[in-house]
């Protein structure tokens, strides 16, 4: 019973709109007929003007942006709250709808209630936030259609649209990285320098960035590129430098980027990143001896080639360090690689002497207390060998007889021979003493051994009589002796 008793005025209201529905809708149903036209009490008596609100602008970062619809509410009275429906087309300038906001299809109707005193009703639009560094963008809202029930809306001419900008606010933060994540630190064995040109945002059209190198840039192989382009869309890009072989030790150079373009609107706050070449040498430069072995003559001249593994580009001295014989030669200017040069040479120049010789030899190394880093002697040709040959003519024919030199070796080694020499010396002495005493003894017995005429038997002479001046008389004697 209290409940039915509460809501009876509604059910009064909901059953008179059954009975008679004639409001809104239905007015205008019947602004043709005759019977309406002469009926004005029944006409609704508020009214509303609408309105858009011109020019809007937005960031594309704000989320969504507030399309505002200025109101003018004619009202009988102040307690009048109406409810109209108004529909919206979308027209993309340089916007992309459902892509830069939207999506669309819950945009194209919107219901406001409005109050006497309502001066402004809104709806949002959703602003999609693509990330992409652009210029801005814009499109058009149109209020095409409006309507209530029991109120006359009408949208002021020239009021019903309006431009929504857009305002990118993406910027790109440039940044410089290793390219192989060693921060930096050009690693042993590498022959090149990679880094990476990256942006924290992706771009709506191409955009150049520059680059400058300070630092040894040298280390270069060719020229870097001064500037790379990273494409629409693009967030990095990888730049490969190639390295000149060798003396990359322990270099450094600074690769910076600077913004070339702003449009779009690039943030580079001169980003850049250092490098440094490893301690240990990549792909040394090797410098040897083109020939292991020369020869020049006497009073002439000839060149000792030096080669280098690849061209140096720079210049420096070579020395040429020689010992032997070094001063039958005279050693020209030291030797120069200039940039770019693979071979090199020094004269050298024999002495002419008027000494019949030979053997004479020179050896020649390379001293590389002057090489630039990244440069070593090939351990390979690390020397040569100079052969001077003699120009003066032999008096002899014959060859010449080289003496050795009187051994200055321990005396136990040097006594042995001498010591032998006088032990032959003494044995021959001997020898020949005996060889004269048997040769006297020998003709001693020759003239003693007188034979007597007509015998065969023999008499002994004594030394005394052989000497006598008279042995004849007295060998005559003995043989008469004999006989007598
Ligand atoms: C406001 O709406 C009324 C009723 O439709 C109309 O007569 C009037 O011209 C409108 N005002 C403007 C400025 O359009």
């Amino acid at each position: 019973m209290d409940v039915r008793s509460l809501t009876s005025p509604f059910l009064l209201v909901l059953l008179l709109e059954q009975v008679f529905p004639v409001e809104g809708q239905t007015t205008v149903d019947f602004v043709s007929t005759e019977g309406f036209e002469t009926t004005q009490e029944s006409q609704p008596t508020n009214v509303i003007n609408l309105s858009l609100r011109s020019s809007l602008s937005v960031l594309e970062s704000a989320a969504f942006v507030q399309i505002f619809i200025d109101v003018i509410a004619n009202f009988d009275s102040a307690s009048d709250v109406e409810t109209i429906l108004c529909e919206f087309s979308f027209t993309d300038g340089s916007t992309s709808g459902n892509s830069d906001y939207g999506p669309v299809v819950n945009l194209r109707s919107q219901t406001f209630n409005i109050a006497a005193g309502t001066s402004v009703v809104s709806f949002v639009i959703q602003i999609r936030n693509d990330q992409i560094v652009e210029t801005d963008e814009t499109f058009h809202v149109t209020l095409t259609a409006s309507s209530g029930t029991d109120v006359i809306v009408t949208a002021i001419t020239g009021m019903t649209s309006t431009t929504v900008t857009i305002q990118d606010d993406d910027t790109a933060v440039i940044s410089i990285t290793d390219g192989t994540g060693n921060g930096g630190l050009i690693p042993q064995n590498s022959n090149q320098l990679v880094f990476r040109v990256s942006s924290s945002n992706a771009f709506q059209d191409d955009v150049t960035i520059d680059l400058q190198y300070s630092g040894y840039a040298d280390i270069f192989s060719g020229n870097p590129p001064s500037s790379i382009v990273l494409p629409a869309g693009s967030t990095s890009q990888t730049i490969v430098i190639p390295l000149v072989s060798g003396r990359n030790e322990g270099r450094q150079v600074t690769v910076t980027a600077t913004a070339s373009s702003n449009n779009p609107p690039v943030t580079i706050s001169q980003p850049s990143l250092t490098f440094t070449t490893s301690n240990t040498i990549v792909n040394p430069v090797r410098i040897g001896f083109s020939s292991s072995s020369y020869v020049v003559t006497e009073g002439e001249t000839t060149r000792i080639q030096l080669s280098a593994s690849s061209p140096v580009p720079v210049t420096f001295q070579t020395g040429l360090v020689a010992s032997g014989n070094v001063n039958e030669i005279v050693i020209g200017n030291t030797a120069t690689f200039t940039t770019g040069q693979l071979i090199t040479s020094i004269p050298v120049t024999a002495i002419p002497d008027s000494f019949p010789e030979s053997g004479e030899i020179v050896v020649f190394s390379i001293d590389p207390s002057t090489f630039p880093n990244g440069i070593i002697v090939d351990p390979n040709s690390a020397t040569a060998t100079l052969v001077i040959i003699d120009a003066t003519p032999s008096p002899r024919t014959q060859p010449i007889v080289v003496v050795p030199p009187f051994p200055t070796v321990p005396s136990t080694v040097a006594t042995t021979p001498r010591l032998a020499y006088i032990i032959v010396g003494v044995v021959i002495g001997l020898l020949s003493l005996v060889f004269i005493i048997l040769c006297v003894a020998c003709c001693c017995l020759y003239f003693a051994s007188v034979r007597p005429i007509g015998s065969t038997g023999s008499y002994d002479v004594t030394p005394y009589e052989i000497r006598h001046p008279n042995f004849r008389f007295a060998r005559k004697r003995y043989i008469d002796d004999f006989y007598f």
